[in-house]
């Protein structure tokens, strides 16, 4: 008999007929895989019970509880615990952390019974890692392990509180033929796990690897599947890095967690601004704080400008946690609005301690950085500034303000810039600017 086959594009999802060099949906070269059809009676969740349709008014709601995972930061970005029977996904680059947050976690639950199977690592490699961890786990069981059916026959014997499968892409099952680590394989697998999840109410973690493009491998088909999507980022040459719910059924998506890198593991980080700060920065020109909010949180961010006199041709603009084009757009306002010319300059911008910032309302304070290196002036330690700055110059409103101020305040600044005529709490102990215009902002900053 002969199996049929098809492509699907692991960047998109979307399906072809033929092998394609290039997905002619979304454009990528070379994603386009292999894919096993499966035709199989069983394939599918089979439906449970009854169903009935009943008035909203009159369904009763006993919140599910929720498993504490005995970790501040990832209770927080769950929505406070792990729901029974929920599906998880942790995606992240290679070598960034996923297995030691999975193993991590489970060691930190104390006596609850918990099974990490592994397709990637050997049983001593476990435990290898495991004793730089700190925790001590009772019921803590390992398996090495890349077949599903025996993953999932050792979850029903064991009846763990959570299963960790490190990582999708090096199990597979036995009912389809295709490849481990293959698009069908990746699926059929995630589906049987999704399954066996709901019959049971085990709720399930699933490691899985990002491809280089920053996308999780099979991501379309992944994502649908799973209840809750968590990325993992960061940057590998830092300590620290974020943990982020990019879909979420039982919580939001905007909380993050912060954790930190060390050799014993990582650690919560609670206060993320306090370390992100540098403590001496008196003196030196090209620094400037930033209050930006990632999620919900509001972070202390310094950002760190130089400038210099191109050697030859073209200068460089280079930018590290900030969106280069960003950095282009705003010093075109530096030229236009205040007449500072950079055109023969070359700038390098960083953000400290390897964060990537989305949020636009560090803009002021990236523009500023700039001015106070080309300049060779220091700002002020005493004042931050937050405000995202728009083509004409003009400096426009942020959200969550109030927490902005008082993260400001918490961390011991006298002073802070924010957007004019955005409404805003007092907070003793802080003097708050408003600032309407660049110029205004510059002026206030480099008045001495
Ligand atoms: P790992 O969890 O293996 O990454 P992933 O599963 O995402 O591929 O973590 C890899 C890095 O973490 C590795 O380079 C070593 C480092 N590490 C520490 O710094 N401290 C530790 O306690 C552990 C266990 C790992
Ligand atoms: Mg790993």
């Amino acid at each position: 008999m002969k199996a049929s086959v098809t492509y699907t594009c692991s960047n998109c999802g979307a399906h072809a007929s033929q092998a394609l060099g290039r997905c002619p949906v979304c454009g990528e070269w070379g994603t386009m895989m292999e894919e096993v059809q499966v035709q199989e009676k069983s394939k599918g969740v089979r439906p449970r019970g009854e169903s009935k349709v009943q008035k909203l008014q009159e369904v009763s709601v006993t919140e599910d509880q929720r498993l504490d995972m005995h970790s501040t930061e990832l209770n927080r970005v769950l929505g406070g615990g792990l729901v029974p029977g929920s599906l998880v996904l942790l995606g992240g680059e290679p070598g960034i952390g996923k297995s030691t947050l999975a193993l991590q976690v489970l060691m930190q639950m104390g006596n609850a019974v918990t099974l990490y199977a592994s397709g990637e690592e050997s049983v001593k490699q476990i435990k290898l890692r495991s004793e730089r961890i700190a925790g001590q786990p009772e019921n803590l069981y390992i398996v090495a392990e890349t077949s599903l059916e025996k993953i999932l026959e050792h979850a029903k014997t064991l009846k763990p509180e959570v299963v960790v499968v490190d990582s999708i892409q090096t199990i597979g099952t036995e009912a389809i033929d295709a490849t481990i680590g293959s698009l069908s394989q990746v699926r059929e697998c995630a589906a049987r796990i999704l399954q066996f999840a709901k019959e049971t109410n085990t709720p399930f973690v699933i490691v899985g690897h990002i491809t280089k493009e920053g996308s999780l491998a099979g991501p379309k088909v992944l994502e649908h599947i799973v209840d809750t999507v968590l990325q993992f980022e960061g940057d590998q040459h830092y300590m620290y890095r974020v943990l982020r719910a990019q879909k979420n059924r039982f919580g939001s998506t905007s909380e993050i967690g912060i954790f930190e890198m060390q050799q014993d593991g990582l650690r919560e980080v609670t206060n993320p601004s306090e370390l992100l700060l540098s403590s001496n920065r008196d003196g030196l020109s090209g620094i400037s704080i930033a209050v930006a909010v990632e999620g919900v949180r509001p972070l202390l961010i310094e950002v760190q400008a130089l400038t210099s006199s191109a050697a030859y041709g073209t200068p460089q603009r280079s930018s590290t946690g900030f969106d280069s084009r960003r950095l282009n757009m705003l010093l075109a306002v530096l030229e236009k609005r205040i007449g500072f010319k950079l055109l023969m300059k070359d700038v390098f911008l960083n953000i400290a301690g390897g964060l990537k910032v989305n949020d636009p309302a560090i803009d002021l304070a990236v523009l500023v950085a700039v001015l106070s290196s080309s300049m060779d002036i220091a700002l002020p330690t005493d004042c931050c500034m937050t405000g995202e700055v728009g083509l004409a110059g003009e400096i426009r409103p942020v959200n969550r303000i109030d927490q902005r101020i008082g993260e400001a305040k918490k961390l011991g600044f006298s002073r802070i810039l924010i957007p004019a005529g955005q409404k805003h709490q007092t907070v003793k102990g802080i003097q708050v600017i408003e600032v309407a215009r660049v110029t205004d902002a510059v002026r206030m900053l480099f008045k001495q």
